[in-house]
């Protein structure tokens, strides 16, 4: 019979603290307290979210744990986020997790937050598709922080492809909705107004980024630029025209993503594709996405909605797989707020 591991994963790395309790690839709780606190603000405020953590941290593991309905000395690892992400916010989780390992005297077990979001797919009943991708695979990581192009060759031999030269496609998406009057993050916003709206009456010009690499900040400013002259034209602009400007940005973007997997996975030979991360949630760009299967031998792999935004279920998943090859950490590591190669 296979041997039981149960595996406690926190995550901080931005404005959700997340704890979760997996076993073997079954997830038993997943705990998230937002912080709404940023919503006005339009984005993360650093200070605010490490703040918070600190707060909540001890809440969320308590609930996770005593939800999965376990005994704290039924955990055979802790696994948490070193990194990318807010370092204040990554130092809360980190401390949280070395001294719950010093304490129970269980392994600890640090995450790549980017290769967590990849590895969601691995939990069970994780994805649309219930099954686990095979390798190799091609993963498109779209979310606030991130818009990367992995190649997948094993759960922990991975490759960046493509990466954003300067916004991510989330960033974007928040600060283009924040112009259109929502509160962050603004892309679930846009997704809701898009619903009703005609994609195609606003045609916005795509970036031309080299190879595999995306760049966002010239596009924002495009159309930050176009509603700015739009509403000196008609300040009702805006108000008489959302849906279809929701709709044509919504579609733009998932053009933008649709093109460069599709070079991607020409020049690689893979045409197995996993999202993953916040913007993968967006109805339109999943459906674009889908609509790749009718094509011969594609394979689209689609996070549920639960698991494509920060969540501590990716991060005990991605320490589970972690602690099945024995991949420890020392508590000496430290946590890191950018990083270039896996
Ligand atoms: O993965 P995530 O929770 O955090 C990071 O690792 O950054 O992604 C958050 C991002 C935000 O920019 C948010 O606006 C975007 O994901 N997002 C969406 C949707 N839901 C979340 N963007 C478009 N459509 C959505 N439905
Ligand atoms: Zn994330």
């Amino acid at each position: 019979m296979k041997k039981k591991i149960i595996i406690l994963g926190i995550e901080s790395s931005c404005d959700e603290t997340a704890a979760s309790i997996i076993k073997n690839r079954d997830v038993l709780s997943d705990i998230i307290i937002h912080q709404n606190i940023h919503k006005k603000y339009g984005g993360v405020v650093p200070e605010f979210a490490s703040r918070l953590h600190e707060k909540n941290i001890i809440k969320a593991v308590n609930l996770s744990i005593n939800s999965a309905r376990i005994q704290k000395n039924e955990i055979n690892a802790v696994s948490f986020t070193l990194g990318p992400g807010l370092i204040g916010s990554l130092l809360v989780g980190a401390s949280f997790a070395k001294s719950f390992s010093m304490g129970l005297k269980i392994p600890l077990l640090t995450v790549n937050h980017i290769q967590a979001h990849i590895l969601t797919h691995f939990i069970n009943d994780s994805n649309i598709n219930n099954s686990y991708p095979k390798f190799p695979f091609l993963g498109l990581v779209i979310s606030g922080g991130h818009t990367q192009i992995v190649k997948v060759n094993d759960f922990f031999k991975m490759e960046i492809l493509g990466s954003t030269l300067d916004d991510s496609i989330g960033d974007t998406l928040d600060k283009i909705a924040r112009k259109l009057g929502f509160y962050y993050p603004g892309g679930p916003m846009i997704e809701l107004f898009s619903k009703n709206g005609n994609c195609k009456k606003f045609i916005f010009s795509k970036p031309l980024s080299s190879g595999l690499n995306f760049s966002f900040s010239g596009f924002k400013s495009h159309i930050l630029q176009f509603i700015k002259k739009k509403s000196k034209d008609n300040p009702l602009f805006i108000k008489q025209n959302l849906p279809d400007i929701c709709a044509s940005i919504q579609r733009t973007i998932g053009e933008i993503l649709l093109e460069k997997m599709k070079k991607a996975a020409i020049k690689t030979n893979i045409f197995r594709i996993a999202l993953a991360g916040g913007v993968s949630s967006n109805y339109e760009i999943r459906r674009m996405f889908l609509s790749l299967e009718k094509r011969k031998n594609w394979e689209i792999f689609i996070p549920k909605k639960k698991y494509t935004t920060d969540n501590g279920a990716m991060i005990a998943i991605t320490g589970l797989l972690k602690y099945e090859k024995n991949l420890f950490d020392s508590i000496y590591v430290s946590p890191y707020s950018k990083f270039n190669k896996f």
